[in-house]
């Protein structure tokens, strides 16, 4: 039976205080959940005060992206021996406003979830496709060349206890999510693709959709199968609204 992971980005927000008090808030409100894992990926320059302040508390630690280099001269870059350093678990790679903004390509980002296995950390894998993709009919078609990226050059053996975060790029912070058969559909699809290869290890797969997930729309989308926890950046600002979609997936998951 899979774990519904629901996992915050924080994106490029946030400060010292607002870390403290957003991380106070989360430990308050989600002090009673069971049945759901919990995440948040805080800018990484606050990471270490993240962590500090979560401890003792089952909310995990995430960070927003990695380098493909341990260590050397690669001026900027986080490798991810020192995201485990610091207590990092789970690791956003292939976001789309990284493949957007800084060029990253899929082999590139199959490189990236390379070095976080070896290193013993969970890549979070985001894989979605564009508005344009979507009205050609091409939704499929792109996730299966995400997925195809890692599965042909690191074996499906890769996606073992690894997460895929299914957010369709004209759902991301425009208020307009995906409709829970829409996403159903596609998670389905991206399931269905890796069990080609091995259904036991699709069959794990946590596959969490993203994009305008909010306190209002969680609770129907965990109601489908294959969703397994969202991804949620906006909404994961505010520790009410967080909870509501935290409460949500473990609701869901006691359901079925
Ligand atoms: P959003 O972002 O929840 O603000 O749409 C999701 C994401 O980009 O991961």
């Amino acid at each position: 039976m899979r774990h519904p992971l629901v996992m915050g980005n924080w994106k490029l927000n946030g400060n010292k205080q607002m870390t403290a008090g957003l991380i106070d808030g989360l430990r308050k409100a989600l002090s009673g959940v069971d049945g759901c894992d919990v995440a948040i990926a805080p800018p990484v320059i606050y990471l270490d005060q993240a962590k500090h302040a979560l401890s003792g508390s089952h909310i995990s630690l995430g960070a927003q992206n990695v380098d493909i280099n341990l260590s050397g001269a690669f001026t900027g870059d986080i490798s991810a021996e020192m995201l485990k350093d610091i207590g990092a678990k789970y690791i956003i790679i292939g976001h789309s406003e990284r493949r957007t903004y800084h060029k990253e390509s899929d082999e590139f980002i199959t490189k990236k979830f390379a070095v976080l296995k070896e290193a013993g950390l969970i890549p979070v894998l985001c894989i979605g496709e564009t508005e344009s993709e979507n009205e050609a009919g091409k939704t499929e078609e792109v996730c299966a060349r995400q997925i195809d990226a890692v599965l042909n050059a690191l074996g499906a053996d890769a996606f073992k206890d690894a997460v895929i975060a299914y957010e369709p790029i004209w759902a991301i912070g425009t208020g307009k999510s995906a409709t829970p058969a829409q996403a159903q559909a596609i998670h389905q699809f991206i399931r269905q693709h890796i069990a080609k290869k091995d259904a036991a290890i699709a069959e794990q797969v946590i596959i969490q959709y993203g994009g305008s997930v909010n306190d209002k729309n969680a609770a129907e989308l965990f109601t489908q199968p294959d969703i397994d926890g969202a991804l949620v950046g906006g909404a994961s600002l505010k520790a009410d609204a967080f909870a509501v979609i935290v409460n949500a997936a473990a609701a869901a998951k006691k359901a079925c």
